[in-house]
């Protein structure tokens, strides 16, 4: 027994004093770390839990859904639906945002958010994770989906949950970001990583080379140069991660640095990038800036994008500042025709002759 550790909830009333609604905001982010000792330990069950394996139903994004996907988004609805705290929720699992049942009061928040991220991980045993946007409605009436089409910059609070060996809350209201561990036999989140600070430099790259046919030339660029190592560009090795679990990306990025894409590609135009703006880019942006960090599409920072949809998706390009700030130049110089070496009209997203460093 460790006296004197600082629990979720007493850390939640330290931080959230002068921010308005801070009881409610509060008692709602408890509400989730909730939602989220639920979902961890249906996760932890692997097999035992009998919820492994697909649902046998597909999302709104014509996705498969697995058994778990489905149940932690039931958690995360009922864990937050009746306390009179929130006004509405979103859900990466739900066609349209889901209405707070006539019986229950209808608070002053918005709560969004991806019960299972990196879900087909869930078979395998490796990470997954559940983030989560609160945004204010400050409306008496029921919420519209336009009112969910908040920039990121609107957010008053976001954080993720990573299921890996030990289960994690990463939160921030704005005043940083921090680290709690959740204590699985005294059933608290105990802070063991407060004000988390993303390295400006880094060494480390996750991305998905399977796709690289569809990257755009700036995308390649940088990829290219940092395989090159010592002897090229960079003058120096890079290290490449790849989990496809976005939460478990961003929060080795959140302890040792490194830069994540998810860029935009050229497989289908309707759907700019892989990632959701609502459910993934837009809080995990919030804890990256208040770490330190930088997040883009690589030509807009991601927290000043207006959704137009729910379910809008967006590249994303996010991590230790000065290699965001590197692709994004990359991006810049490409736009503008001033990078020589890569507009050459021989080299494009779906051509043989991709950049090289020699
Ligand atoms: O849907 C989101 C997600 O699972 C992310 O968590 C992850 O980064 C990405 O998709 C993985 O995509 P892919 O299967 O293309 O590697």
């Amino acid at each position: 027994m460790h006296l004197g550790r600082t629990t979720l909830s007493k850390f939640l009333i330290q931080q959230l004093e002068g921010i308005e609604g801070s009881r409610d905001l509060g008692a709602l982010l408890v509400d989730v770390a909730a939602a989220v000792k639920t979902i961890s330990s249906m996760a932890a069950k692997g097999a035992l839990g009998g919820l492994l394996g697909k649902a046998g139903t597909e999302n709104v994004q014509g996705e498969q859904q697995v058994k778990l996907d489905v149940a932690s988004n039931d958690v995360i609805l009922k864990s937050c639906d009746w306390g009179g705290l929130v006004a509405g929720m979103a859900s990466e699992e739900l066609d349209d945002p889901y209405p707070i049942p006539a019986e229950y009061p209808r608070g002053r928040f918005l709560l969004v958010f991806d019960p299972l991220d990196g879900s087909s991980n869930a078979d395998v045993n490796v990470s997954v994770g559940t983030i989560f946007s609160i945004l204010r409605h400050d409306r008496k009436e029921a919420p519209k989906v336009e009112d969910f089409l908040q920039k990121g910059i609107e957010q008053v609070a976001a954080g993720y949950a990573i299921y890996g060996p030990s289960t994690m809350l990463v939160v921030t209201v704005g005043k940083g970001t921090h680290g709690f561990t959740l204590d699985r036999e005294v059933g608290n989140f105990i802070l063991t990583h407060p004000n988390l600070r993303i390295p400006e430099d880094t060494s480390e790259f996750a991305i998905n080379t399977s796709n690289a046919r569809f990257w755009e030339v700036p995308v390649h660029r940088y990829v290219t140069e940092c395989q090159d190592g010592k002897s090229g560009e960079r003058g120096r090795d890079f290290n490449m991660r790849w989990i496809a679990s976005m939460v478990a990306e961003v929060h080795r990025i959140l302890v040792r640095g490194g830069v994540f894409m998810y860029p935009r590609d050229t497989r289908d135009p309707e759907k700019p990038g892989r990632l959701r703006l609502m459910y993934e880019a837009s809080p995990i942006s919030f804890l990256v800036e208040q770490a330190g960090g930088a997040a883009s599409t690589g030509r807009q920072r991601l927290m000043e994008l207006l959704p137009h949809q729910l379910h809008q998706r967006v590249p994303v390009i996010l991590g230790s500042k000065n290699e965001v700030e590197r692709i994004v130049r990359y991006h810049w110089e490409h736009d503008k025709g001033i990078d020589r070496r890569y507009s050459s009209p021989l080299f494009n997203e779906r051509s043989l002759f991709r950049p090289s460093a020699t």
